[in-house]
């Protein structure tokens, strides 16, 4: 037999006992499906998705409760806009509650997750993607904005990561959302750009840690996407964007759930301890 022939027979061998290496070691989430790529990735699973009240967390959300997830939607201060992703989750269908918690605040990180385990049960998928962007150059940024976006970004990543690497299921995942600003910063960006790193940093890292469990941990860094993450910074924030992208637009968060989704489904297995760009070719 060929080398080749050799390698062949080794992957069709692994192939066919993949379902196996996807089953979840607690007794609890064995007898739930493994993620598939015919059945629906989230059936029999649960996701915790901080800051999904709008923008790129509540298309995540929706998108992960079609896929078949019970969510737990998060926010900070707009409960209306919460509870309208709830609402429309259930009008499809869905499973989902709504919890808020200020991610900055460890105790009350761990009381999400909390709830989150007593309706659900346990916890398969965590995004971590609560976050805000001040900008502004350095002879300028106040004390204030600095230290708010270090907690709502770095103190609160590495809250939500904690639980995460404590309570997130054998075969789960776990995703981040950095920004592609990290690869060519442009003024007064610094301080985002480096909250936005330690995205790519933690999910390096924390894949390592989690290493035979079957979880895989990522970053996702969009481009520029059509929030009010951008637009509070007036139209000037997102003028020229489409026709500097090479697709030819701005981003949706529905794009960014897209790849979320993927990493969550069996066709993203094999993605471990990456950042995966998604910006429509820019940057
Ligand atoms: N939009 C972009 O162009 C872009 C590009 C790259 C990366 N990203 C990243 O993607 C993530 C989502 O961005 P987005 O554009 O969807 O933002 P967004 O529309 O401004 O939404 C932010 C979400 O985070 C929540 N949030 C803010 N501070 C929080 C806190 N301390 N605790 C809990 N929740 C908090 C907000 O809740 P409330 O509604 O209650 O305030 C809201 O649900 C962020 O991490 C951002 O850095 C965005």
């Amino acid at each position: 037999m060929s080398d080749a022939d050799t390698s062949r027979r080794t992957f069709m061998t692994l192939a066919a006992a993949a379902p196996a290496a996807f089953a979840t070691g607690s007794a609890a989430s064995a007898q739930t499906a493994p993620f598939g790529p015919t059945a629906l990735p989230g059936v029999g699973r649960a996701a915790v998705i901080t800051g999904s009240s709008r923008g790129i967390g509540a298309a995540t959300a929706k998108r992960l409760a079609r896929d078949g997830f019970a969510v737990t939607v998060n926010y900070l201060t707009n409960r209306d806009l919460a509870d309208r992703v709830v609402a429309d989750i259930k009008a499809a269908g869905g499973r989902a509650i709504v919890r808020q918690a200020d991610v900055a605040d460890p105790a009350a990180v761990k009381a999400l997750f909390d709830a989150h385990d007593q309706a659900f049960g346990g916890v398969d998928v965590v995004v971590n993607n609560a976050g805000i962007m001040n900008v502004g150059p350095f002879a300028q940024m106040t004390d204030a904005a600095f230290d708010r976006m270090m907690a709502t970004n770095v103190k609160g990543s590495f809250n939500v990561l904690r639980e995460a690497a404590r309570r997130t299921r054998d075969g789960g995942r776990i995703i981040s959302l950095s920004s592609s600003i990290i690869k060519t910063p442009p003024p007064a960006t610094g301080a985002y750009a480096a909250t936005k790193s330690a995205q790519m940093l933690f999910s390096s890292v924390l894949a390592k840690e989690l290493a035979g469990r079957n979880i895989s941990v990522n970053a996702v860094a969009p481009g520029a996407v059509d929030t009010q993450l951008l637009r509070q910074h007036g139209e000037a924030a997102l003028r020229g964007i489409p026709e500097q992208t090479p697709l030819g637009r701005l981003g949706l968060p529905e794009d960014i759930a897209g790849v979320i989704a993927l990493l969550c489904s069996r066709d993203g297995a094999w993605i471990d301890a990456q950042t995966v760009f998604a910006n429509g070719g820019l940057g």
